[in-house]
């Protein structure tokens, strides 16, 4: 229930179809030589992002104050911003988790739904009582006045390495009695009264500060989308700022209405397990279609802690490495962009139990399939139905990962793996041994990971795109030996 609260990702019921301008971005896409279908294609943007594959989603602010997870769904919870005061905050620590994780990229929460932001914002507006009011709900209206987080993790973010962006979400607002985009008008005493026009004019307002101030950013988020009042300026402000970005929730479920040609759509669960062929193609918020004209890759949130926690929690258990092996199989090894949750405690710092298990599945990623992992061959972009790997001795393999070269869009639609297994029981010691089918399934896109029952030991692997529609460029294929899986803790 919490997390329907707090990721609310369809706009659809939000935005109306008449999208106001027809500056929305259209889908991209080329009509196959060999079937007639529609291949969408991606934007270099959207291939870089991918290439990220695994990405954290920091949760960090006044609600990391509370025993809640949020403010989502108590519209008169405001808390009281004296709470928010992290003494030893210090965003290079909670890099080296990042950096210790695998992740490529970080986005962090600078307004959840409470309202208070953690940078300084200078914006003032006009109220219906006709004063002018700043937004006096920031971290300069608490102990640690002077400090400017995203300031300080886009630093930190530079500095090693990593690409940073920022959660805003506009359609939510308790400082400001704001619920699914609209001023309720029934205020309490005291409440900041304003008209529904000044509120999407301070939305404008705090994404110009955060889009202008903080560098080149990744990846922004939209949870719970943004309403129909806002589309126009929020996409010609994302065209004017921040073009490159990756924009989470761009678009509505059908396409009537995106923010950005730099879609990313939500994958339909905060779970990281979705279980299921995830295509790059497609804007409603599960698997996707390979037939939607839209490239928008899906994007697979969930949390370390616990029961869907994201802000972090007073003796939160965390989920397993076993587990969380297994969301990242499920997610970067089904062509889906992994976001983890990364949730600083009330001092400003990662937990030291968060951070080992952060490392801890770091280091799996790296020793199963960092450079130098492959035991078998791989190759580089090849434009052929079929890839096939000889082995020059009977090796021993678990599992093979397979990319393809989305360029020209995704065109693979079903492939197989077969091998050449000598030590099958019933080959009675002899390497004349017949193909046998060791995987399938049906979405490649950025990358594809199938685990097989058990290890095998192999000459030969043979893998066929059995369904097309245009010449299948293999990006890469490689074959590891990675052992049973850590057992949980
Ligand atoms: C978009 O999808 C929503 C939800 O399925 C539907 O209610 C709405 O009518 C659709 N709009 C258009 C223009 O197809
Ligand atoms: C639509 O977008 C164009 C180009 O950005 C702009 O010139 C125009 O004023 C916008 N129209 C509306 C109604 O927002
Ligand atoms: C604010 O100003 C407008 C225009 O001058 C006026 O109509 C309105 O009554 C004023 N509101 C209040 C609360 O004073
Ligand atoms: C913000 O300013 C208004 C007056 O503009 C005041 O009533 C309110 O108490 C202030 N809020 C905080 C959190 O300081
Ligand atoms: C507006 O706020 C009042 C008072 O809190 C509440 O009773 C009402 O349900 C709210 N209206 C909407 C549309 O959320
Ligand atoms: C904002 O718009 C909604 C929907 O039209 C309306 O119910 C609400 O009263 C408006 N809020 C204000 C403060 O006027
Ligand atoms: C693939 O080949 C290209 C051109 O030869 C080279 O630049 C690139 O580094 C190779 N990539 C891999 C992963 O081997
Ligand atoms: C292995 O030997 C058994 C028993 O002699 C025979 O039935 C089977 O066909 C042999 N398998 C192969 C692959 O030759």
């Amino acid at each position: 229930m919490l997390s329907q609260l707090l990721f609310v990702c369809c706009v659809a019921a939000a935005i109306s179809a008449s999208a106001e301008n027809t500056s929305t971005p259209s889908p991209r896409f080329r009509i196959s030589p060999l079937d007639g279908s529609v291949i969408a294609l991606p934007t270099t943007d959207q291939l870089a992002f991918q290439d990220r594959e695994m990405g954290m989603l920091i949760h960090f602010e006044i609600a990391t104050y509370l025993s809640i997870d949020g403010c989502n769904g108590v519209p008169g919870l405001v808390p009281n911003p004296t709470l928010f005061d992290p003494t030893l905050l210090n965003t290079d620590q909670w890099l080296s988790s990042i950096v210790a994780s695998g992740a490529q990229y970080a986005t962090l929460v600078a307004k959840h739904n409470c309202g208070f932001t953690t940078w300084p914002s200078a914006v003032t507006f006009e109220t219906r009582d006709n004063t002018t009011s700043r937004y006096n709900y920031t971290i300069a209206d608490s102990p640690v006045v002077g400090a400017d987080v995203p300031g300080m993790f886009s630093r930190s973010a530079e500095k090693a390495g990593i690409g940073h962006g920022f959660y805003y979400s506009t359609v939510v607002n308790n400082f400001l009695n704001v619920q699914n985009s609209l001023v309720n008008a029934t205020w309490a005493p005291g409440e900041i009264r304003i008209a529904n026009d000044t509120y999407d004019e301070i939305v404008i307002a705090q994404l110009t500060e955060l889009w202008t101030n903080y560098g080149t950013l990744t990846e922004l988020w939209f949870d719970g989308g943004y309403s129909a009042s806002q589309q126009a300026k929020i996409t010609a402000l994302l065209q004017e700022l921040q073009p490159q970005a990756c924009i989470f929730n761009s678009c509505d479920v059908n396409g009537t209405a995106c923010l950005s040609a730099n879609s990313i759509r939500w994958i339909g669960t905060e779970t990281g397990l979705p279980n299921e062929e995830i295509w790059s193609t497609g804007v409603t918020n599960d698997g996707g279609s390979p037939t939607s004209p839209f490239f928008a890759p899906a994007e697979c949130d969930t949390t370390l802690q616990s029961g869907i926690r994201w802000f972090w929690g007073v003796n939160q258990p965390l989920r397993p490495i076993s587990e969380m092996i297994e969301v990242y199989h499920q997610t970067v090894g089904r062509n889906c962009l992994l976001e983890l949750d990364l949730a600083p405690d009330r001092s400003g710092l990662i937990p030291a139990a968060h951070a080992a298990r952060y490392k801890e599945l770091g280091d799996f990623i790296r020793s199963c399939y960092g450079p130098g992992s492959a035991v078998g061959s791989a190759v580089n972009s090849t434009t052929s139905t079929s890839v096939t790997l000889a082995f020059d001795f009977p090796t021993s393999i678990d599992r093979i990962v397979l990319m393809e070269d989305q360029t020209a869009g995704q065109v693979i639609r079903g492939y197989e793996v077969h091998a050449k297994i000598v030590d099958a029981s019933g080959m009675n010691g002899t390497l004349n041994v017949p193909m046998t089918l060791v995987s399938s399934g049906k979405s490649v896109g950025h990358k594809r990971i199938d685990l097989f029952s058990a290890p095998i030991t192999v000459t030969e692997i043979a893998v066929t795109a059995t369904k097309f529609v245009d010449a299948p460029v293999w990006r890469s294929v490689s074959v590891h030996l990675c052992d049973s899986l850590p057992s949980g803790s």
